[in-house]
């Protein structure tokens, strides 16, 4: 998609990795709707990039409802990035319900209600694009990361479908599987024993490497341009994807072609 005078909305806006996908897309012509907590902060970002801010906490699913229609009052929106995200590693036996409650609502419930939201207006228009940014945690067994790891592997799958049921609609999907990317959740990670002697371990053995925030929104940006079904980061990290990766473009294969619409025209199934 050209991005020139499109609208992005980029969730978890803030900082990190999401901070910089808003320079990155206002850099390529883009206007930006700024989404997260910290509302001094996304509102002095908006201001620099000529974007709009909207404070929204995702845990909330009263804020959450209607939260596309209110954005798009300001104009509409052309690309949705799903980058906000929350990683709470420690032991999972030591986690409180409260947590996982809202780890799951951020990472996986607010993505895939945001995508819901998003398509009532894309598919009408015939034109769009959704990014869901997600963890190569989703296929690694990280220890201390066993919830966070599942809330991605949702996102993960949940994206496959997704791009599967869209097929033909004009409305694309970018499925962004990071390594470590040195923001604050990469230092969280690292707080914790036996997730960083993981971290050391993958590092040792040259499998993986951190990367800085501006080379990952970069990556997103062009894929977003050219289309891209996913972006995986690091290069040298592409192995993991590419197994757990394997069943599902078999099923691709044999699902190409399926008709999906008859049954909505009214027809005989
Ligand atoms: N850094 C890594 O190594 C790494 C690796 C793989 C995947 N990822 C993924 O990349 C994405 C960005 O991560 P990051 O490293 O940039 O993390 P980060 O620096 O911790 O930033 C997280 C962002 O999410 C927002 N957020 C958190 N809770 C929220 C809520 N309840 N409502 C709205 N916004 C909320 C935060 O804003 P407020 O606090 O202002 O709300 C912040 O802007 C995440 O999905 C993460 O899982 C990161």
């Amino acid at each position: 998609m050209q991005l020139q005078g499109r609208r992005v909305l980029v969730t978890g806006a803030s900082r990190g990795i999401g901070r910089e996908l808003v320079n990155e897309f206002a850099a390529a012509g883009a206007r930006v709707a700024l989404v997260a907590r910290s509302a001094p902060a996304i509102e002095k970002l908006a201001a620099d990039v000529g974007g709009d801010a909207y404070p929204v906490d995702l845990c909330d699913a009263s804020a959450l409802d209607g939260v596309w229609s209110r954005i798009e009052r300001d104009g509409d929106v052309d690309v949705l990035v799903n980058n906000a995200g929350v990683d709470m590693t420690g032991r999972f036996a030591a986690s409180d319900a409260a947590a996982i409650d809202a780890l799951l609502r951020i990472n996986l419930i607010a993505p895939i209600e945001l995508c819901r939201q998003a398509l009532q207006t894309m598919l009408p228009r015939g034109r769009g694009h959704v990014v869901n940014v997600s963890s190569l945690a989703a296929m690694i067994p990280f220890p201390g990361l066993s919830s966070y790891g599942a809330s991605k592997a949702g996102l993960s799958r949940f994206t496959a479908g997704l791009r599967a049921e869209l097929r033909g609609t004009g409305v694309g999907t970018t499925l962004v599987e990071l390594g470590g990317v040195r923001t604050q959740m990469v230092e969280n990670t690292r707080e914790y024993g036996p997730s960083r002697r993981a971290w050391e371990r993958v590092e040792k053995l040259q499998l993986s490497v951190d990367l800085d925030a501006d080379v990952v929104a970069r990556s997103v940006v062009r894929a977003v341009q050219r289309d891209r079904p996913s972006v995986q980061l690091p290069r040298r990290a592409r192995a993991y994807p590419w197994l757990a990766h394997a069943p599902w473009r078999i099923t691709d294969m044999l699902l190409i072609g399926v008709d999906r619409h008859t049954d909505e025209q009214g027809d005989e199934p």
